[in-house]
């Protein structure tokens, strides 16, 4: 090694001291800056000013000064063994302009976002929020919607009944009268004669001339229903609704056939069509289901989502059976309703493309955080 000028041995003495009490990564990667920087370290500065010495001393000077950066690298590289790299490495030095690392945040399930989006939609439509009891009684889940117990209809709401003597009475204040019959609801259906009845102050005494014509009812009821359905990649145990309901004094199917749309609209965008087919529901007279137009092929076919049919089914609906109004408290001579009820599982998959159900929050299959961070 050449010999070393006494000011760069002076220098040199004076990075091994810092160098050598560098604690952390951080420490030592400043000291590089310090002394090896491109453009202002300090080794850097002892070439800059060979520039001005005698051409006849320049040699000398600028044999020490590569002397000096050599011994000074090897300081830094010793610090660098001794406290760790930090993840760095001394050949790849550090690029202050490269994007940093985010760190991981959390965010809202893809139901949960899908459900604040219906719900938002509806808001502009001038529908409120109403929530019902996940634990419901026979009487919410099936009669007051006009679902006879003897009837086949019945089964279709195929459901999970309750062992009540296990429960915990206390915590459901309708569990005090015998004999009645909890379940978890199969729908959220229940939950229009539970509002209903909140708005009319309907009373278990009440005859044809206690039953109301007012208020008018504007509610969407969203929330988990569940039923002993065999899991596959359509179908859970466990999803979730949005029931809506409207009830005033002169409501036409027009109104229920607008407001869908002006709904899918909300949610699909203002391209969607949607299309109405006669159906059967006990609660509601006459019956609809609605599809909506295919948001991935525009109707024109070969499409996994669709099955190339070009529609999704995604909702039924109708207005609102005079029994099932009569149950709420409502007169159904002065005021008519209209009602529908979807699967939120159903439209979050028809609106991003997904194709099993059960990546939503099967324990095995679902939940999975490389699934759940693409929305
Ligand atoms: N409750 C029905 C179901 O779970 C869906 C439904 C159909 C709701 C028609 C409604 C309606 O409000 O009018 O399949």
């Amino acid at each position: 090694m050449a010999e070393l000028t006494h000011e760069d041995a002076q220098f040199l003495e004076q990075a091994r001291r810092e160098f050598g009490t560098a604690r952390t990564a951080e420490e030592v990667e400043s000291l590089r800056v310090k002394y090896l920087g491109r453009r202002q370290g300090l080794v850097q500065a002892r070439f800059d000013s060979l520039r001005s010495a005698r051409a006849e001393e320049r040699r000398r000077l600028g044999a020490s000064a590569n002397a000096l950066k050599e011994a000074v690298e090897q300081e830094l590289a010793a610090a660098q063994a001794r406290v760790g790299r930090g993840g760095r490495s001394s050949e790849r030095p550090i690029d202050a302009t490269l994007p940093g690392l985010r760190p991981g945040t959390g965010r809202r399930h893809v139901l949960v976002r899908t459900l604040e989006r219906l719900v938002d939609v509806a808001a502009t439509l001038g529908f409120s929020v109403a929530e019902g009891p996940e634990v419901e009684t026979e009487e919410y889940n099936f009669d007051a919607l006009n679902i006879p117990s003897e009837h086949p209809s019945h089964d279709s709401f195929d459901t999970f009944y309750l062992d009540v003597a296990s429960l915990d009475g206390g915590s459901l204040p309708e569990a005090a009268r015998p004999g009645v019959r909890r379940l978890l609801r199969s729908h959220t259906s229940p939950v229009q004669v539970r509002e209903m009845r909140k708005r009319t102050g309907w009373r278990r005494d009440w005859r044809r001339a206690d039953l109301k014509d007012a208020p008018p009812l504007r509610v969407v009821a969203p929330g988990r229903v569940y039923r002993p359905d065999a899991v596959d990649a359509r179908h859970y145990h466990t999803f979730h609704q949005i029931e809506g309901l409207a009830v005033d004094r002169d409501i036409t199917f027009l109104d229920l056939k607008h407001t869908l749309h002006l709904f899918m609209k909300g949610l699909l965008g203002e391209g969607v069509s949607v299309r109405f087919r006669p159906s059967f529901f006990p609660f509601t007279e006459p019956s609809a289901e609605m599809d909506v137009s295919c948001p991935f092929c525009g109707e024109s076919g070969r499409c996994a989502v669709c099955h190339g049919s070009g529609w999704i089914e995604l909702l039924g609906c109708g207005m609102v059976h005079p029994r099932v109004l009569e149950a709420g408290g409502y007169d159904p001579e002065r005021v008519v309703g209209f009602a529908f009820g979807m699967g939120i599982e159903r439209l979050a998959m028809a609106r991003h493309g997904i194709d099993d159900i059960r990546l939503f929050c099967d324990a095995e299959r679902g939940n999975l955080l490389g699934f759940l961070e693409q929305f």
